[in-house]
């Protein structure tokens, strides 16, 4: 739950609220990066926390042919290279007796007979409630299958009442509405809803969850939160890394798919949703698709005035050249998927109505930040003079940085010392770190701790990622009529380009520009 007290670092003498019972986990696509970088070390993690008992039970499932201790190796590197807690050779020893490996293919009967029988000999040696957790760390073109050889091995229905089944599927949940439509289909001929578990990370980073606290157990923010108080809103996601190696999976996606779809409507949604009735999933997730469904959906000839996409040209970033987009490793050489996206996204409802909220995100640009920006309307009549930017002065910006340097900020006009009253602007400032003498953990430690615990308040339900999906999905069609009509005319289709190591397109700046409003230099 939302409202539960901190566990980190809670004192000793206090018991650990949010401990878990016995369970077992099974990853599939257990030979992956997602396995070894996050998942391992996020149960490591929990497990030395006491959030896990000690006889958590993990069982890796992938076609990669290894012997349990062969997979004990690999689980190793990645936890002593990720752990967030201090490796130490004893207790690796006995989190290591737990986890267990299976090789098989994703939609072979017979290696998930094989991958049952495993876990029934489990659920007796390890104690294991019969509680079972299943991960779908694979490519996406795997869910499917995978789902279907649970059901046809029996392994979807709890064993009893006491006990529970949990099915975890990651990102990207389909690629436009139609496939997560299906996808949602597909899934809930076998689970039922409340039995998936829909992970999007940025839903467990602390500072996303703090928005909700911020927001909601603070009441001098709520009475201006909305239209008579806000003039917009900024969220950027910048990376300041281009692709690396996922070319391949990254050309098939693109920025509005790969992280506006999922991430950054996340944070619209908290920044932007009714208080809920109580923090509870359905409370909190009814509130979340209230807003997502208030979103404008656009018409196809309506995308080209509200969003901006461009692909970045080479550049310096971080003190090294990046190739053009289009000549990264796994990138089609007449490549138009867009590295960068900008949207003016209008908020129809009495709340938000008449205030934009301005989404940018890209790779290669010069800063790796996530944050969200409420710029308040002007002071009604300036009675001061300014020191030099004076249009910026007399506009309040609530700043709430999800990272680097996690914490929310409030910039104010003051006066600066001296004879004449000449206005500066400054900080009000909360820092995680300085505040709370801690960096956040992984994401993945808090929302696989959910899981367990049977807490769904931070995943994605059925119709928040459909209705997200649809006001996607426009865009991407949108993008498609554009495409087809240059082909129609015989001109090949280019997206803008951005130079590697810039804040993007100038047109993105145009988004903002008939407002009197700037993009925010992170
Ligand atoms: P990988 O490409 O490393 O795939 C994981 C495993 O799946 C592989 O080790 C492989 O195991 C199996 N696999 C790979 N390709 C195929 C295929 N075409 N058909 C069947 N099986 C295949 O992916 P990641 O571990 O990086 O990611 C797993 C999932 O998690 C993906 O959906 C990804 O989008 C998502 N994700 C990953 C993040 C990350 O940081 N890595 C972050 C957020 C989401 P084997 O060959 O042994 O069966
Ligand atoms: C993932 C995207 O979901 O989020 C990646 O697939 C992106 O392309 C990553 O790099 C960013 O996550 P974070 O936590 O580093 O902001």
């Amino acid at each position: 739950m939302l409202n539960s007290p901190v566990v980190e670092a809670a004192p000793e003498d206090r018991p650990i609220p949010r401990m878990s019972g016995p369970a077992l986990m099974v990853i599939f696509g257990a030979s992956g990066d997602l396995a070894q970088r996050k998942l391992l070390p996020a149960l490591y993690n929990l497990v030395q926390k006491k959030l896990l008992p000690e006889d958590f039970t993990i069982v890796g499932y992938s076609r990669t042919e290894y012997s349990d201790e062969a997979f004990r190796e690999m689980a190793r590197v990645g936890v002593e290279k990720y752990s967030d807690v201090e490796f130490q050779e004893a207790e690796w020893q006995k989190f290591a007796q737990g986890i267990f490996y299976v090789a098989g293919n994703y939609d072979d009967a017979e290696g998930f007979a094989r991958l049952k029988s495993r876990i029934e000999e489990l659920d007796q040696s390890r104690r294991t409630g019969h509680n079972r957790l299943f991960y779908l760390a694979t490519p996406p073109s795997v869910y499917e299958p995978v789902a279907t050889q649970l059901g046809q091995a029996d392994l979807v229905h709890p064993v009893d009442e006491k006990c529970w089944t949990r099915l975890v599927v990651e990102k990207p949940f389909g690629h436009d509405l139609a496939s997560a439509q299906a996808l949602n289909e597909h899934l809930l001929g076998i689970f039922d809803e409340d039995q998936i578990y829909r992970i999007d990370h940025y839903l467990g980073k602390e500072t996303v969850q703090n928005i909700l606290v911020f927001r909601f157990a603070n009441g001098i923010f709520e009475p201006i939160w909305n239209r008579n108080y806000v003039d917009h809103v900024q969220i950027t996601v910048s990376e300041s890394i281009g692709v690396e190696q996922r070319g391949g999976y990254y050309d098939k996606s693109g920025a509005l798919r790969d992280m506006v779809q999922n991430h950054m409507m996340q944070l619209v949604s908290l920044v932007g949703m009714e208080p809920p009735v109580a923090f509870d999933a359905k409370a909190v997730r009814d509130q979340k698709v209230n807003l997502l469904r208030s979103i404008r959906p656009l018409a196809p000839e309506e995308v080209g005035q509200y969003l901006v996409r461009a692909q970045y040209s080479p550049g310096d970033l971080n003190g090294e050249r990046l190739p053009a987009y289009r000549d990264e490793e796994g990138v089609a050489h007449e490549s138009t998927t867009e590295t960068f996206v900008a949207w003016k996204l209008e908020i129809d409802n009495w709340r938000w109505n008449g205030v934009p909220f301005y989404l940018r995100t890209g790779k290669a640009l010069p800063q790796k930040v996530s944050e969200i920006a409420i710029y308040f309307r002007r002071a009604p009549h300036l009675l001061f003079d300014s020191a030099d930017d004076g249009e910026h002065l007399s506009r309040n910006v609530l700043l709430i940085r999800i990272q680097p340097d996690e914490g929310i900020s409030l910039k104010i006009s003051a006066k600066q010392p001296g004879p004449a009253v000449k206005l500066q602007p400054v900080n009000m400032a909360f820092q995680y770190g300085s505040s709370f003498g801690a960096t956040p953990p992984d994401a993945y430690q808090r929302l696989l701790l959910d899981v367990v615990l049977g807490d769904g308040t931070l995943f994605t339900r059925r119709d928040e990622v459909e209705v997200a999906w649809d006001r996607v999905t426009r865009v991407l069609d949108g993008w498609k009529i554009q495409e087809d009509q240059a082909q129609s005319r015989g001109v090949p289709f280019r997206l803008p380009t951005y130079e590697a190591g810039t804040w993007g397109p100038a047109a993105a700046e145009h988004l903002l520009g008939l407002e009197d409003q700037s993009w925010r230099k992170p």
